[in-house]
């Protein structure tokens, strides 16, 4: 498809894009995380260049090469509540947020600064944790008016219902529904299904992540545009 490609639809458009896992630190030495690559992110970021679009992607820790180029401002953030800092601040002059970031649910209470020990004669250890602010939530909740906000979710099970509920939820405009029961954590393969307020849901063929990030693009697109 020749209008994938440099096609200038997104010119002047501002794109913010989350990525990857955040990292609670539990201690100096130890975090909490999650098996995120930052790969669908990395090429949601690819499919928006290719469109014209400014791009400020925000990361937190992935195991793709994050490398430059033109239109692309990268921004590196290690905890949910950074993430979430960042995003406020980017989101607030953007026209798209996207967010394929997965955000730790839960961080670790207090951050002890000196490491953990073991302690003779115990034989377990509880480590207590609170809940992270909701990116999505939060910046959905402010949006104005001519904003998008998409999200991803992440299901092992009933994965329409559930990323249903999270649209409304949420306040997004958009919900990319991601089956993660099979491999899919590193992989360059997904499978996901569009979902909109006012639109039937659109599932898209089991394809590489820059086919399906283009596809995303061309749909938000058109919710942009509404
Ligand atoms: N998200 C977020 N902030 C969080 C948790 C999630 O912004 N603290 C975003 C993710 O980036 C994703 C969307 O919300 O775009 C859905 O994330 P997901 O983990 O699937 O949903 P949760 O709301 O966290 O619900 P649960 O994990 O319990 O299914
Ligand atoms: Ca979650």
């Amino acid at each position: 498809n020749a209008n994938l490609h440099c096609d200038s639809s997104l010119v002047g458009k501002k794109v913010v894009i989350t990525a990857g896992a955040t990292l609670e630190k539990i201690d100096p030495v130890r975090y909490i995380s999650n098996f995120s690559s930052g790969k669908m992110g990395w090429a949601m970021v690819q499919a928006f260049l290719q469109r014209g679009a400014d791009v400020t992607l925000i990361y937190g820790k992935v195991s793709v090469n994050i490398v430059p180029f033109a239109r692309l401002t990268t921004i590196h953030v290690a905890s949910a509540q950074e993430m979430l800092t960042v995003a406020e601040h980017e989101f607030s002059d953007a026209d798209i947020l996207v967010m394929t970031a997965a955000v730790a649910d839960f961080r670790p209470k207090n951050y002890c600064p000196q490491k953990i020990k073991k302690v003779t004669g115990n034989d377990s250890y509880q480590l207590e944790l609170v809940k992270n602010p909701d990116i999505l939530y939060t910046l959905a909740q402010s949006k104005k008016a001519k904003q998008v906000v998409v999200g991803f979710a992440a299901e092992t099970n009933n994965l329409l219902a559930n990323a249903h509920t999270k649209l409304s939820n949420k306040g997004a405009d958009m919900i990319i529904a991601n089956d993660v029961s099979q491999d899919v954590f590193g992989s360059d393969l997904n499978e996901v299904t569009i979902i909109t307020k006012d639109d039937p849901d659109v599932k898209l063929p089991r394809m590489n992540k820059q086919e399906i990030a283009e596809s995303i693009v061309n749909h938000i697109i058109k919710l942009n545009s509404k």
